[in-house]
């Protein structure tokens, strides 16, 4: 049985099948439209989300399967003190497949060593949200075509913001990636991804503050929220929040080409008057996530399509 707990749980070439599986999943949904009849996917989320679990939902519903979960702990039993491994075991009674998005990092791998049915990290925490991986890099690889010798900018909370640290997990396995780190002091990379993953992989890449040094550069721009939520203090979360603001003006500088993603939700880092620019396709994004789940639920089911 396999669980997603981690970006690089699949391989380049897994992730290469599961990338063209969505494709043909984007281009060909009838095809789909019954793959997990009678399958069911439980949703256990104990932090707030919109795009992940009703992504992860409206993938099950597309595969003619059903869904089953919560939305927050304070709906679950969680409230009554029930530990994940406990509630991951009755759930592996009632479901076939779990989402399952924690504050805690590890949350998910402690429910995959509990469960006799496949788990999907869909967060953890500061640490990883691999799904997210999968839309971004599905986006890129519709809309660019490839991976190889992209110069990719991430923006904003560098520091808390896991969709930055596992989109540079995956990129890294790709030939002649470079990245242009765009950060506030107090928000940049942690350490383990600075010193562990891009100088021990020989990884180029700069740290810049200023969004403008580095527009023209880039062939994606990542913009990124502030994460409010991981602050210790409003104060700081006060001071940092409008650090960047992408508006048409910056837009000016960067190339013709470049993509602009964002996980969202979005606060004020992008303002609303780029959202028409073609460039701007947070909102294509969000449709990929679609995609790419089903590919997802198909390939961890072990379901093939003729
Ligand atoms: N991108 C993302 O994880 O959004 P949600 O928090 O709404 O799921």
């Amino acid at each position: 049985m396999k669980h997603l707990l981690n970006p690089l749980d699949f391989s380049v070439e897994e992730l290469d099948s599961l990338l063209k599986l969505a494709g043909d999943i984007e281009k060909n949904p009838e095809k789909y439209a019954h793959a997990c009849a009678g399958k069911k996917l439980a949703t256990c989320f104990y932090e707030p989300s919109t795009r992940t679990r009703l992504s992860f939902e409206a993938a099950m519903l597309n595969l003619g399967g059903n869904v089953l979960g919560f939305a927050s702990a304070d709906s679950s039993s969680a409230a009554k003190g029930e530990s994940v491994s406990d509630t991951i075991r009755v759930i592996s009674c009632y479901a076939d497949i779990c989402a399952i998005r924690h504050p805690k990092e590890g949350a998910a791998l402690v429910a995959s060593s509990h469960s006799s049915i496949p788990v999907i990290n869909a967060g953890d925490g500061g640490h990883q949200h691999p799904t997210q991986t999968l839309t971004d890099l599905l986006t890129i690889y519709s809309l660019k075509g490839h991976f190889d010798r992209l110069k990719v900018g991430f923006c904003g909370d560098l520091k808390f913001g896991r969709t930055v640290h596992s989109l540079i997990h995956a990129l890294i396995r790709y030939p002649g990636i470079e990245f242009i780190l765009i950060s506030p002091e107090e928000l940049r990379v942690p350490g383990y991804i600075r010193e562990g993953v891009l100088d021990s992989d020989h990884i180029p890449y700069r740290e810049v503050e200023r969004l403008e040094d580095a527009l023209p550069d880039l062939d994606i721009l990542y913009m990124t929220r502030v994460q409010r939520e991981r602050f210790f203090n409003e104060e700081d979360y006060i001071r940092m929040k409008d650090f960047y603001i992408l508006d048409q003006n910056k837009m000016k500088l960067a190339p013709e080409d470049m993509l602009v993603l964002h996980p969202l939700p979005r606060v004020n880092e992008i303002s609303v008057e780029v959202d028409n620019d073609p460039r701007a396709v947070y909102f294509r994004q969000a449709q990929y996530g679609v995609y790419v789940r089903m590919a997802l639920i198909l390939t961890l089911l072990d379901i093939h399509v003729a």
